[in-house]
């Protein structure tokens, strides 16, 4: 039994979410922030959008990061680290809980100074693949002022999750309501889904 996936899930059944300090060691997240930052510099982040017929002005109001997809191809070793480790915990999950995961995707997110997302559901309405909800922290250090916290509505009440260097949250991507709060910094992160194709 592999104990950081098996506390994951156990909190995936039971409170819909779960968070892990340790699901990414250290220098993978520091090479997949250069990566990011790398991205930024060679002008391939663009705005994110909300859905096919939304305006960039109303996308705007709803999101405000930059993203930048991940290549389930890439040869790039960090990414590559990333994808293995993503693989291995899907698969776990199928073995413990019949979910049926068979693919993922995956993008790096920067949030400017200002720019948030507001409450939002992750699957859409006519998009069913989406399982999991897989949110990974890349900034190197974040204290409590720089704001940018996710905010999972749960049956419970609010739970705000400050941002911590390699923190990984799971969620139910057709259930958790969720927002981003402010950033008042750079905000580095991967985001992406565990799919059902
Ligand atoms: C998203 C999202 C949350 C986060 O990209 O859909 O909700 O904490 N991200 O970055
Ligand atoms: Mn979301």
């Amino acid at each position: 039994m592999n104990q950081k996936f098996e506390a994951i899930v156990e909190g995936i059944i039971t409170d819909k979410f779960a968070t892990s300090e340790d699901f990414f060691d250290e220098k993978l997240i520091a090479s997949l922030r250069k990566n990011l930052i790398g991205r930024k510099a060679n002008d391939q982040m663009h705005q994110a959008g909300i859905g096919r017929q939304a305006s960039s002005q109303q996308n705007l109001q709803v999101r405000g990061d930059v993203i930048s997809w991940l290549e389930g191809d890439t040869t790039d070793l960090a990414e590559r680290a990333f994808f293995d480790a993503i693989e291995a915990f899907y698969r776990y999950l199928n073995h413990t809980c019949y979910t049926g995961i068979n693919g993922s995707e995956f993008h790096y997110a920067l949030y400017e100074p200002g720019s948030f997302y507001k409450r939002h559901l992750d699957r859409f309405k006519h998009d069913s693949g989406r399982q999991i909800s897989v949110i990974t922290y890349l900034n190197d250090d974040w204290v409590d002022g720089d704001g940018g916290e996710l905010v999972l509505y749960l049956d419970s009440g609010e739970k705000t999750i400050r941002l911590k260097p390699g923190r990984a949250v799971f969620f139910k991507a057709d259930e958790i309501e969720h927002e981003v709060k402010v950033a008042h910094r750079g905000r580095m992160s991967i985001a992406g889904w565990l799919l059902r194709l």
